[in-house]
């Protein structure tokens, strides 16, 4: 159901916004749908919708939702039938969509929680932001967040889609913004150098020109910052792609939080060649 090795975690839209450097009101102004990959058992979708966002959130795990339909059934498409795709995930009549499936998610997201309080307890270094004090209300924001969670994936299963980076089913340029947090430098031994440059890459096609990918952390679970990161970020300007580390002051914290920015250009000049990276 999820990846070996990935906790799956409820983060309320507060936190993404936090974590992103956005507002509220900056999320109601993005001219058109929000993605959210991975979108674990997060409330941003469902408290992005009564901001009137849209926001379409992907993660492998929703596959349990889909029986008969894995991820990779889902995310195998060319990019030309990526729109067609997207769609079959979207609107596969599924009658355990949502009701049957996302709440067993939310079962592993309430273990993703639990691990997250054990190691807050056990490496409180690591989380040094006055935004996880006290840990325990914290962690409540999380339980809200999965609790919108179930019952938004219910209510809107067509926005909870099945798929798994380094390709996702969606036409090029699909999301005014695509966030991406806790996943592609938090993991490294699940993503090699290769592997995040693809799904770099994949993440910025999805996006339309103009718009923004967001990536954060850059750094893995115990806080050590992706060392390859400048030529990962070359590798991407050779396939037009535009990068920023954009900085924001942690209050309570000498540190900055830095979120990695992607530019999509032109998607004609970007095509995928999975030897690019040396
Ligand atoms: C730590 S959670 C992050 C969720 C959410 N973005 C957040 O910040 O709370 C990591 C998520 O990545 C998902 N995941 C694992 N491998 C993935 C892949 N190849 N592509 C997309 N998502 C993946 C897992 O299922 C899990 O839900």
């Amino acid at each position: 159901m999820s990846t070996p090795g990935t906790l799956i975690t409820s983060r309320p839209l507060d936190e993404y916004c936090h974590l992103f450097g956005l507002t509220r009101s900056a999320l109601s102004a993005v001219p058109g749908p929000v993605l959210d990959c991975p979108g674990g058992a997060s409330g941003l979708a469902a408290e992005a919708r009564a901001l009137g966002v849209r926001v379409v959130a992907t993660d492998p795990a929703y596959a349990a939702a889909l029986p008969g339909r894995t991820a990779s059934a889902c995310h195998t498409a060319s990019a030309a039938s990526a729109a067609s795709a997207a769609s079959a995930c979207h609107t596969a009549p599924d009658a355990s969509a949502g009701p049957a499936g996302l709440p067993a998610l939310a079962v592993l997201a309430r273990q993703g929680r639990d691990a997250m309080a054990a190691s807050m307890a056990a490496t409180p270094h690591l989380y040094p932001s006055p935004r996880h004090r006290p840990y325990d209300k914290y962690l409540r924001s999380w339980d809200r967040a999965r609790r919108l969670f179930v019952a938004d994936s219910a209510a809107h299963p067509e926005r909870y889609v099945a798929a798994a980076l380094p390709r996702l089913p969606f036409a090029d340029g699909s999301f005014a913004l695509t966030l991406s947090s806790y996943l592609l430098f938090a993991y490294p031994e699940l993503f090699p150098p290769a592997e995040q440059l693809a799904a770099l890459t994949e993440l910025v096609r999805v996006t339309a020109p103009g718009g923004e990918a967001l990536i954060y952390p850059l750094h893995d679970g115990s806080g050590r910052r992706c060392p390859h990161l400048d030529e990962l970020r070359a590798a991407l300007g050779r396939r037009q792609v535009s990068s920023e580390i954009r900085r924001m002051p942690r209050p309570g914290d000498a540190r900055t939080r830095q979120v990695l920015v992607l530019g999509a250009a032109d998607h004609r000049r970007r095509r995928l060649s999975s030897t690019e990276w040396a």
